[in-house]
């Protein structure tokens, strides 16, 4: 708290002092920001092992780990956990973004020109990849809206939901003998 209120003026300072370097001396139009697109930056496989996997995981833990347990309230410096549950935003919250995570994957599995492994290109235009990304994205929200019952019960129930929406994706493209028949 301390250091907060003392940055502040000293931020205030410098904000004032480089006020007119950065002003646009009169009749030049300030450069225009260049148009940021959507990149796809990695391949399907350590997408699905950087951003699925460890969200699906946080919410089938809620099976067994009640998120509401004690040892889930933030402990002695929840701003560095490296388990969701234990971080600032953890316990039952922690459920709940991990649902909100898988969601917004959805998204991610459509964008254009992403390979497989394997290097050939997800299937996005198959009607099946469409009908699985949905049932991914139907089953995050599921997931979201009984993480917020708070009811651990109610987690049996979003994890059946959740894998069953991993498993049929991956029985059709993923399961394969030879990794150079994956995504075929
Ligand atoms: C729309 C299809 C689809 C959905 C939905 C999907 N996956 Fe995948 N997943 C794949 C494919 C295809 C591969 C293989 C990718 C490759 O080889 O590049 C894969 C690979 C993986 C891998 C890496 C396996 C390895 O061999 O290293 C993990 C982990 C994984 N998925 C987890 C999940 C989880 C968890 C979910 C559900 C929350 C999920 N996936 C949902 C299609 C899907």
């Amino acid at each position: 708290m301390r250091t907060t209120v003392l940055a502040v003026p000293v931020m205030l300072v410098g904000l004032v002092r480089n006020l007119p370097a950065q002003t646009p001396s009169k009749g030049v139009d300030p450069p225009k920001p260049a148009a940021v697109t959507m990149q796809v930056q990695t391949d399907l496989n350590r997408l699905m092992r950087g951003v699925l996997y460890p969200a699906s995981n946080v919410v089938f833990s809620a099976q067994t780990d009640n998120p509401g347990d004690v040892k889930f309230v933030p402990g002695k410096d929840p701003s560095l956990a490296t388990d969701p549950l234990e971080s600032t935003f953890g316990g039952w919250q922690a459920v709940e973004n991990a649902a909100l995570a898988l969601t917004e994957s959805a998204n991610l599995l459509l964008i254009p020109g992403r390979k497989c492994a394997n290097g050939l290109p997800v299937p996005i235009d198959n009607p099946d990849w469409s009908r699985f990304v949905q049932e991914l994205r139907d089953a995050g929200i599921k997931a979201y809206q009984l993480a917020q019952s708070k009811d651990q019960d109610k987690m049996v129930e979003a994890a059946d939901i959740l894998s069953a929406a991993c498993a049929g994706c991956h029985r059709k493209w993923r399961e394969k003998p030879r990794l150079a028949d994956r995504c075929k």
